[in-house]
């Protein structure tokens, strides 16, 4: 940290260093949990945030103690010139950490540069590896492209992690096979819980895939799951398989178990301020910034958002005047 960088805590004592920028919320695959078929209401260009303007973000971020990235969307590459963003990226002074989480479809021909880049890490969304389930659950048949860019991936040694939701009834078969992976492979193949970001306020899935049963049925095929030590700030619980290489992890995303000890804020496309995934958002950026404010204004007003943060994600969902109706692909997960 330089001589001007202070590290920011927030009301609870929990330090933020981490945050997580969508950089659209268009995408290019449909999975059912995250979208309706017909697609949600894209917002028009001048809505997003331009890249300047997040960057400026992450400049006056990094300044507030903020050394992790993780770029998200929709799909990071459904937007044009994502790679002359990220590179730009690199360059931000004490922005230690650069990661991406991506579907996997349009990502191979980037990942020469991702690596030249130095990319710290990146996750890739497979629910399934079976070519109908894959057509089921995001209404596309790209399961192929997604397994090409898993390979590459790994030949290419970026660190990897898969993440899987998992759903009743379209996927749970799929558990103990996506596990197999990390019987073979480097990779950490990482459970989540559905979450009710699905862009229809209507359907609020009712969890019966809950962690404890993701790990029972790991347990079950596997045996004894051999618990990984925690790392800080981690939402998810980490195992390794006896004899594996890889790992499994677990994440509660709709149980919340892992508020306590959250550092991560959001920036979603449209340039709104989320420091917790449940809440509706507590900050208009993009707003802010384009009115004309001063580097110095942006950074006060997010340093009273810090300072005013909810406990965790039931207080955050318990403050909104309406059910949760957005898409995942808006938030960035
Ligand atoms: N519940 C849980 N996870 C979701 N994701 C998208 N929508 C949901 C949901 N409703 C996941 C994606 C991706 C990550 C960013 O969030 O599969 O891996
Ligand atoms: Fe696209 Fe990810 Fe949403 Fe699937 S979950 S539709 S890949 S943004």
């Amino acid at each position: 940290m330089d001589q001007e960088t202070q590290q920011v805590y927030d009301n609870h004592g929990r330090r933020i260093n981490y945050v997580r920028l969508a950089v659209t919320d268009r995408c290019n695959l449909r999975c059912f949990y995250c979208m309706p078929e017909h697609g949600i209401k894209y917002l028009p260009r001048k809505e997003l945030l331009t890249y300047e303007e997040m960057e400026r973000l992450l400049r006056i971020l990094t300044h507030l103690g903020v050394n992790k990235l993780r770029i998200t969307g929709g799909e990071p590459f459904v937007r044009q010139n994502l790679m002359d963003f990220l590179e730009r990226a690199a360059d931000i002074p004490n922005l230690e950490y650069i990661h991406l989480t991506t579907n996997g479809v349009l990502t191979a021909p980037y990942i020469p540069r991702l690596k030249a880049m130095g990319i710290s890490s990146i996750n890739l969304s497979i629910d399934t590896l079976d070519r109908e389930r894959f057509k089921q659950i995001t209404r596309r048949d790209e399961v192929e492209k997604v397994k090409a860019t898993f390979y590459e991936l790994l030949e290419a040694g970026i660190p990897l992690k898969i993440n899987a939701v998992v759903i009743d009834g379209k996927n749970t078969q799929d558990i103990v096979e996506l596990a197999k992976l990390t019987r073979e492979h480097r990779v950490d193949v990482r459970f989540i819980e559905e979450m009710p970001f699905n862009g229809e306020g209507a359907h609020y899935p009712e969890l019966t895939w809950d962690h404890l049963r993701i790990k029972q049925e790991l347990e079950q095929h596997f045996g004894q799951l051999e618990a990984l030590p925690g790392v800080a700030n981690s939402t998810s619980v980490n195992y390794r398989i006896p004899g594996h290489q890889g790992s499994v992890g677990i994440i509660a995303a709709f149980s919340r178990t892992f508020c306590g000890s959250c550092n991560r804020i959001r920036i979603t496309s449209q340039g709104t301020l989320k420091t917790c995934l449940y809440d509706n958002g507590v900050l208009d950026l993009k707003g802010i910034m384009r009115s004309g404010a001063e580097d110095e204004n942006i950074r006060q007003h997010l340093l009273r958002a810090f300072g005013s943060r909810d406990r965790d994600g039931f207080e955050a969902e318990s403050k909104r005047s309406y059910q949760i109706s957005e898409s995942m692909s808006v938030i960035g997960g």
